[in-house]
């Protein structure tokens, strides 16, 4: 049992999270998605829960055990809906955490009727789909903390960084695609949490409880940027 998980210093804090990935819908029976597994999320949603805190979950399909009675849990699929639930919360929350793997691009039309095959090949149009933190980014009031996330497979930080200031987050934890037993499908994972000033902490590879404690110490000492 780690030292921090029962010293309740979220109490009463509202925290909402986005976790899993989104279905973008083809056809009744398709869809686009990816490989996220919500892990890293819920991992953070039970932190915060055992450190006192109130957790929002905004979740796309998982498979995950959520204990639904530790979280109001809103479960959707698409990211419009995803967006729709999380702009709904966003007012009332003290801490955002956007660990979802939102679906960049969606059917630019839902077809109604199932796709038949015909031709050898075929593609399907795709409009970008609605950015959930950089939209709510904008939304930030004084004294909210966003938390994002970032998948490298390159140029690991400086694209992190880059989002960190795009989304207007207060921290992005960074995850390497290319590290041994970390990413999605892992219990254990390894990040780096890089702050505003710069700052940078490495986890090393551990299990992604510990990193999730980790995390919200992190957050916990982060100066808030407005
Ligand atoms: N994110 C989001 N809504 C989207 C896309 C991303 O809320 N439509 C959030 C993710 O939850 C994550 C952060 O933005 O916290 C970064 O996501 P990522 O996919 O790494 O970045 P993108 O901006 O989508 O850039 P790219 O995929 O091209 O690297
Ligand atoms: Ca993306």
């Amino acid at each position: 049992e780690n030292f921090f998980t029962q010293n309740n210093d979220f109490l009463d804090k509202k925290i909402m999270i986005t976790l899993g990935p989104t279905q973008e819908a083809i056809d009744p029976v398709r869809y686009i998605s990816n490989q996220s597994s919500g892990k890293m999320g819920l991992a953070i949603a039970n932190a915060f829960k055992a450190r006192g805190a109130e957790v929002f979950l905004v979740a796309g399909p998982v498979t995950l055990p959520i204990n639904s009675g530790d979280f109001h849990l809103k479960k959707v699929k698409s990211a419009a809906e995803m967006y729709q639930s999380a702009q709904k919360l966003h007012a009332q929350m003290d801490f955002c955490v956007f660990a979802a793997a939102v679906a960049d691009y969606a059917p630019a039309e839902v077809a109604t009727e199932k796709l038949k095959k015909d031709d050898s090949q075929m593609s399907i149009a795709l409009k970008k789909n609605v950015d959930i933190a950089l939209e709510l980014g904008k939304a930030k009031r004084p004294g909210q903390v966003h938390v994002g996330f970032a998948l490298e497979t390159e140029k690991e930080e400086f694209y992190a960084k880059g989002k960190l200031d795009k989304k207007n987050f207060d921290l992005i934890v960074l995850n390497s695609a290319k590290e041994a037993g970390a990413g999605f499908q892992h219990d254990t994972n390894r990040v780096k949490i890089i702050h505003r000033d710069g700052r940078m902490t490495d986890s090393g590879l551990a299990l992604k409880s510990d990193i999730a404690e980790l995390i919200l110490d992190e957050i916990k000492n982060a100066p808030v940027w407005i």
